[in-house]
Parts: C-alpha cells; structure tokens; sequence
C-alpha cells in the first residue's frame, strides 16, 4: 500500500517571517507607557503564547491593578498597534530561504499548512504573498486551546487530510515544539536548544532546513 503524502505545518511567527520583533515592538511601548519592565529577553517568555496569555505574563503581578475591562483595552490597543506594523510588511520579509522551501516542497508532492496560535496570521500571510503556496491555514480564530495544546495541529492534520504521523511540524517556540510533540508529530525546532531542544531537529534559522532534511525525519 502507498503511504500518505508529506505534510509539513509551519508556524507562522518567528519562523516564515519575524513578527516576533514586531510584537516586542508593540509590547515594549505599552511597557514604556505604563512603567513596567519589559526587554526582549523578557519578549522571549511570550513566543508561541496566545494575546491574552502574552498579556497575562507581561503584566505580571502588577496584572491585579488592572479591571478586566482595562486588560481588554490593552489588549486592544497593542493588537491596533501590531496591525498597523503588518500593514508595512511584504514579501521582502519573508524569512531568509522561506519561498524556495515551500515551492520545494511543493515541487516533491508534500501538503503545505501554517499552523499560528495568531488571530492575525491571514494578514501577516496575505501580506507576505504566500498564499498561493499553503494549502491549509489554521489560526487562533478557530481553536480553543492555545499550545502547548496540540489541538492546533492536529487541526491543520485533519484538513490536510494527513494522520499526525505524515506530518512533521517547524516551531521557534518552546510551547510550540511541546504542542507539536503531543500531536504525535515530528518536529524541527529553530533557535537556540535552551528553547527549541525538546525537538527531534533543531537548526538555528530556517535557511539552514532543506526539503531533504526536513522530509527524512518522516522516514521510518
Ligand atoms: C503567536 C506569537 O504566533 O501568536 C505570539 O508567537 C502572539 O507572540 C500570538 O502573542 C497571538 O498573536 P495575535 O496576532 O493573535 O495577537
Ligand atoms: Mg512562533
């Protein structure tokens, strides 16, 4: 019996393109403005996390100074903020090797996802111009747990079509590499091991993942 095609789910942020710094961005001047610490090392905690999750642990324990009505409109606002940076993004900031690895896969015969825990992933795809590419998109808008839940990628599995086990996974974020893992998937995890390591392949950037690489850890 022939197996089942590849598929590759890709998350969106800090891996096709690096919208991590663009929320760092929005963060740090929501931080500014109400006083509280913020770095980008402290930005790191938040990859992979949902908006209000990111929000949760950005207020930290001056988070009970705030009404619920009052997290709501901060969340509001950084997300304002956060669409008004996607506008300005195109298909220059698109990763480093990221078009030639989808239209790569493509080429082979693999089913392409993009599996984000962001309700704004349409825009961030529509801007970059990868649409075209991707046969399956699964954002925050229609899960209900967020990762390290695997729901989102066994999602992105049923709409391919595909059992977990066809599926390999590309994560920058712990919480993502651990949602992927619980899937039942394999997983490349890019940056550093101290964050990424629990994945079966870890490389520093996706320019350095090729096609081969990537579809070998489906063998066997
Ligand atoms: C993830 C990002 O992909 O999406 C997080 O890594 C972000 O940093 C999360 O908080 C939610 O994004 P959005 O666009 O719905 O606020
Ligand atoms: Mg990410």
């Amino acid at each position: 019996m022939q197996s089942a095609p590849p598929g590759v789910i890709f998350d969106l942020d800090g891996v096709l393109t690096d919208t991590a710094e663009l929320h760092y961005q929005c963060w740090q001047a929501l931080a500014d403005e109400l006083g509280l610490p913020f770095d980008r090392q402290a930005n790191e905690a938040l990859r992979g996390l949902s908006r209000e999750e990111s929000l949760a642990k950005f207020l930290g324990p001056r988070a009970a100074e705030f009404s619920e009505q009052q997290k709501l409109e901060l969340a509001r606002r950084k997300n304002e903020d956060y669409l008004r940076r996607v506008a300005g993004l195109t298909p220059a900031d698109l990763a480093p090797g990221a078009a030639e690895l989808l239209s790569e896969l493509r080429r082979r015969g693999a089913r392409l996802a993009v599996a984000s825990a962001s309700r704004n992933a349409a825009a961030v795809i529509d801007r970059l111009g990868i649409g075209p590419l991707l046969d399956v998109l699964v954002d925050g808008n229609e899960v209900e747990r967020s990762k390290p839940d695997p729901q989102v990628f066994l999602r992105a599995a049923e709409r391919l079509a595909l059992p977990p086990r066809r599926c390999v996974v590309v994560e920058d974020a712990a919480s993502g590499v651990d949602a992927a893992l619980a899937a039942g998937m394999r997983v490349v995890g890019l940056g550093p091991p101290e964050r990424v390591g629990r994945a079966h392949c870890v490389k520093p950037r996706l320019a350095e993942l090729s096609a081969d690489e990537l579809l070998a850890l489906l063998d066997g």
